[in-house]
């Protein structure tokens, strides 16, 4: 890629995804787009390992920042050094357990007990669905233990609130790079790739960290397509398996997630997918695009059932 495009990348980030949601960002991708030193370093690394959300987090992670600093590249260059092992050791694998409101209607249409698999888990946040207290506005679940986090969730009229958790018998997820609730390093980065101006989400963030240090997740490295059928065999009789994912089909080719799709319905699993509309536009009718670009679909074996926001933010069933 050449300087120019790269630079045109980060004024394009700051114009469609950072303006009016992160000042901070917008000021740090101004930044970079001005600064042909950082760039040029930036074309050194692999091409994946070029995009401003990586590079952003990674900087953060190392020397922090004031918010809304508007010479970043100034103090990215000045830690260049530091700064690279992170960017080529890490990547953007958000676990965002407030998620989990959106999965919790689907998985309250399900007979328990449950068995859940997750794949893409990071972390392992969205496997303790039933630990997580909700607020849908017209209802509330309280969190199974005082102080645990309450996500807030707009649910449309025509949405099946539960009235209580899914009965979840048995839970383990997947990822090509499982983080470990238990390391304090692996936490960190899981902060960091939380926008500075999102301060409520980073609180909820870390509440649902300290309650899953209580009961740490299980989250195996491995391939979806490589791993998924061994450990959806460890399920224990009896409970009902359902695989489920979120944010994630967008990493993997498009022939990939038709075989994905193929190897979860030989597994008789119940699947849940809640990913953006463009990722599987074989089960979203595109009145759902047209209506909210930038929502996620949550579909039950390949049927979208809802519209969701991309953050848990809101559910609209349909
Ligand atoms: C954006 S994160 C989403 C994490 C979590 N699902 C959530 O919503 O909070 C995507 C995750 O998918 C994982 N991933 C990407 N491709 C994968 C694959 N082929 N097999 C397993 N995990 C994968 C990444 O490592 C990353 O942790």
């Amino acid at each position: 890629m050449r300087m120019e495009t790269l630079a045109d990348s980060y004024r394009t980030f700051a114009k469609r995804e950072a303006s009016g949601i992160s000042p901070t960002y917008e000021a740090y991708a101004c930044s970079v787009a001005e600064s042909g030193t950082l760039l040029e370093l930036l074309l050194q690394l692999p091409s994946g390992k070029q995009q401003p959300n990586l590079l952003f987090a990674a900087t953060r992670h190392v020397i922090g920042l004031p918010d809304q600093d508007t010479d970043f590249a100034r103090h990215a260059l000045g830690a260049w050094d530091a700064i690279v092992p992170v960017i080529l050791s890490r990547s953007t694998q958000t676990n965002e357990p407030g998620r989990c409101a959106c999965f919790l209607p689907a998985f309250a249409q399900l007979e328990g007990p449950l068995a859940i698999l997750e794949v893409g888990a990071s972390a392992g946040l969205c496997l303790l669905p039933d630990l997580y207290g909700y607020d849908y506005g017209r209802s509330v679940l309280a969190p199974a233990r005082q102080g645990g986090p309450v996500f807030p969730c707009q649910a449309s009229a025509q949405t099946p609130l539960p009235h209580a958790h899914p009965q979840i018998a048995w839970r383990a997820g997947l990822d090509l790079n499982p983080l470990d609730v238990g390391k304090d390093e692996d936490m960190d980065w899981l902060k960091t790739l939380v926008w500075p101006e999102q301060k409520t989400r980073r609180t909820r963030l870390e509440a649902a960290i300290e309650m899953a240090k209580s009961q740490p997740p299980r989250v195996i490295a491995g391939d979806l397509i490589a791993q998924t059928e061994a450990l959806a065999s460890e399920a224990p009789s009896g409970t009902r398996l359902v695989i489920f994912h979120t944010a994630v089909l967008t990493y993997v080719s498009p022939e990939a997630r038709k075989e994905f799709a193929v190897l979860v319905k030989d597994l008789g699993a119940e699947w849940l997918a809640n990913e953006s509309v463009r990722t599987l536009p074989d089960v979203a009718p595109s009145a759902i695009l047209e209506a909210h670009p930038g929502a996620f679909v949550l579909s039950r074996n390949g049927h979208a059932i809802a519209r969701t926001g991309p953050h848990g933010q809101f559910i609209e069933w349909l």
